[in-house]
């Protein structure tokens, strides 16, 4: 992958199969300089191929407790199609992320990154995120975030059965050696429905339907990211407006309702993925 350094709309990216590929991209960003100065340097990457999978974990700057892994959709629109977003949807568990993988990032990943900042004297204590690409040569790091994801955290907090708080509390404390979290054994899906012409601009005020509706399906918990009340009434604030959210005893059966639920939501331009889980649902 040949990337100019600075910023260039997303565009400033090259997947290079080839020494000449990256000749003549290198050519056109350095010596032609399309990017202008976004150009001047450029970042070199191994190309990687494979599953998308963002793994979080708590943390007391020693202990590591992570949880079940969930897959976020960054484009657009379907099929992974258009531009990046902050996440069109999520859902967890990942079927392709079984136990072995699981341990690798374990005792590879989290377990180092907690160590090594405890080590420089900057522990970490609170959720880390992994975003990590599975290729067929093992799990590789895409980035870091402390924080939980978003969408994320809507498709893994509805099946942990674990006390939240009291999770917290203990990785505060430095008290998380022992800990243990329950999950219902269940999938969790989460549709984000966002704002026509999102992540490019849109209005916002637009009036919401249907979501007295929708909240009362069982199983159904709508996260409200970009809203605002008027009277009675919701109408939208954000990009991102609603985290349609459905629990099901398999992966199948919670899609199923979280696009029932969708179905009964609507708001002008309102515009969303019907691809959430796809992947998943492919065993892939
Ligand atoms: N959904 C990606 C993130 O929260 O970073």
């Amino acid at each position: 992958m040949v990337k100019a350094d600075g910023l260039a709309a997303g565009k400033g990216v090259s997947v290079c199969f080839t020494e000449d590929d990256a000749a003549r991209f290198l050519r056109e960003v350095m010596v032609e300089r399309k990017f202008g100065d976004a150009g001047e340097r450029v970042v070199i990457e191994e190309y990687l191929e494979g599953e998308e999978v963002s793994v979080l974990a708590f943390t007391d700057g020693r202990e590591v407790i992570p949880l079940i892994a969930s897959q976020d959709h960054k484009r657009a629109f379907d099929g992974d199609e258009g531009p990046n977003t902050g996440g069109m949807g999520a859902y967890a568990p990942v079927p392709a992320y079984g136990p072995a993988v699981a341990d690798v990032v374990r005792e590879e990943i989290l377990d180092r990154v907690v160590r090594a900042m405890a080590e420089r004297g900057i522990p970490y204590r609170g959720v880390l995120y992994a975003g990590l690409m599975l290729t067929a040569a093992g799990p590789r790091v895409l980035e870091f975030n402390v924080r939980f994801g978003d969408p994320e955290a809507q498709a893994i907090l509805p099946l942990l059965e674990t006390d939240l708080v009291e999770v917290l509390m203990a990785a505060v404390r430095g008290e998380l050696r022992g800990a243990r979290l329950d999950w219902r054994p269940e999938s969790c899906v989460c549709v984000v429905l966002a704002s026509g012409g999102y992540p490019g601009p849109y209005r916002t005020g637009m009036p919401i339907e249907g979501l007295d509706s929708a909240s009362t399906m069982e199983g159904v918990e709508i996260f409200h990211a970009g809203t605002r009340r008027q009277g009675g009434a919701f109408l939208t604030d954000g990009g991102r407006v609603l985290g349609v959210t459905a629990r099901g005893p398999d992966l199948a059966r919670a899609v199923e309702l979280a696009y029932r639920a969708v179905a009964r939501i609507s708001f002008p331009g309102m515009h969303y993925r019907t691809d959430i889980a796809r992947r998943g649902l492919l065993g892939r």
